[in-house]
């Protein structure tokens, strides 16, 4: 568990605070998105997760290891592997393999062990083809899945995400939410991804909202969306496919209250079809 307890945190020179007593949990296997306005804290809050910054006041603990005991400090970057918006700035190596083998070298692992984790990694994250290219001549979308690659090869506990997407294409954008969504559906590592997108957010299992530096909302994506006047406050939108299905209830089309995404929609518009006797 990564528990932060009352955490604070100001800037060298700045005169706010980018964080205020902010406290929460998170736990092995969830998925949790973070969302807020821009400068409301969101890549604070990931970099005290894995100790790449540490609180001006109150604690952040990871598995009983506090991050401001140094001695925890790689241990810590083990579990908590952290996944930058901008994978050109974490990518290093001159082929997908050595990328994937990089992060591991430095676990003590034998050649053996090291193997068959790349060979599970490429083949998890659909990479086998691209092995050998360089990462520098990937598609962004591509690049982001070595990253991802690299760092569960360390297997960590806990994998941070900071806007993966938010600098690729459509596609891209499909390419790694799947697999993010994978990865929280294997539960053998919680998932913790800032995210702008409102179907992102609708796809994890906890949300919690940054406004200013405070924590205003640690809850289900459903009951968020549901707060239209906070949400307009904080910043955020409900996903589109929420607002099209407020309009097709408004025209006698059932739609359960769960629907958040185009997929659900999608499915929950054929099935009452198929009870009308329709098409
Ligand atoms: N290295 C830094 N030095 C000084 N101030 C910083 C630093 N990094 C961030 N800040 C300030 O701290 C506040 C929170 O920044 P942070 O980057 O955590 O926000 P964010 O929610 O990730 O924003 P965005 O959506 O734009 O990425 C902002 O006011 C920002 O200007
Ligand atoms: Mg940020």
């Amino acid at each position: 568990m990564i528990e932060v307890q009352d955490v604070s945190l100001t800037y060298h020179g700045a005169g706010t605070s980018a964080l205020s007593n902010v406290s929460l949990s998170v736990h092995p296997g969830e998925s949790v998105a973070i969302a807020g306005a821009s400068g409301s804290g969101k890549t604070t809050l990931l970099r005290l997760l894995n100790g790449l910054r540490l609180p001006s006041s109150g604690r952040v603990v990871v598995d009983e290891m506090d991050t401001a005991n140094e001695k925890h400090v790689w241990e810590i970057r083990r579990r908590v592997g952290l996944i930058f918006q901008n994978p050109d700035n974490q990518l290093v190596s001159t082929t997908v393999e050595r990328e994937i083998a990089f992060g591991m070298e430095n676990l003590g692992l034998d050649r053996a062990e090291m193997r068959e984790r790349i060979s599970d990694v490429l083949s998890r994250l659909s990479l086998e083809s691209l092995r050998d290219r360089p990462p520098h001549h990937l598609s962004g979308g591509e690049k982001q899945r070595v990253a991802v690659a690299a760092v569960l090869a360390m297997r960590p506990t806990y994998l941070l995400l900071d806007e993966p997407t938010s600098l690729l294409d459509a596609l891209g954008r499909r390419e790694v939410w799947s697999i993010i969504a994978g990865l929280a559906e294997d539960a053998s590592c919680a998932v913790v991804h800032v995210t702008q997108f409102p179907e992102e957010i609708a796809l994890a299992t906890r949300v919690l909202v940054l406004d200013g530096g405070k924590l205003v909302f640690d809850g289900r994506p459903l009951d968020l969306f549901g707060a239209a006047s906070d949400l307009r406050n904080w910043g955020l939108k409900r996903p589109p496919a929420m607002a099209i299905a407020d309009e097709l209830r408004a025209n006698g089309i059932t739609i359960p209250a769960s629907v958040a995404t185009l997929d659900e929609l999608v499915l929950a518009v054929s099935r009452d079809e198929s009870r009308e006797g329709g098409v």
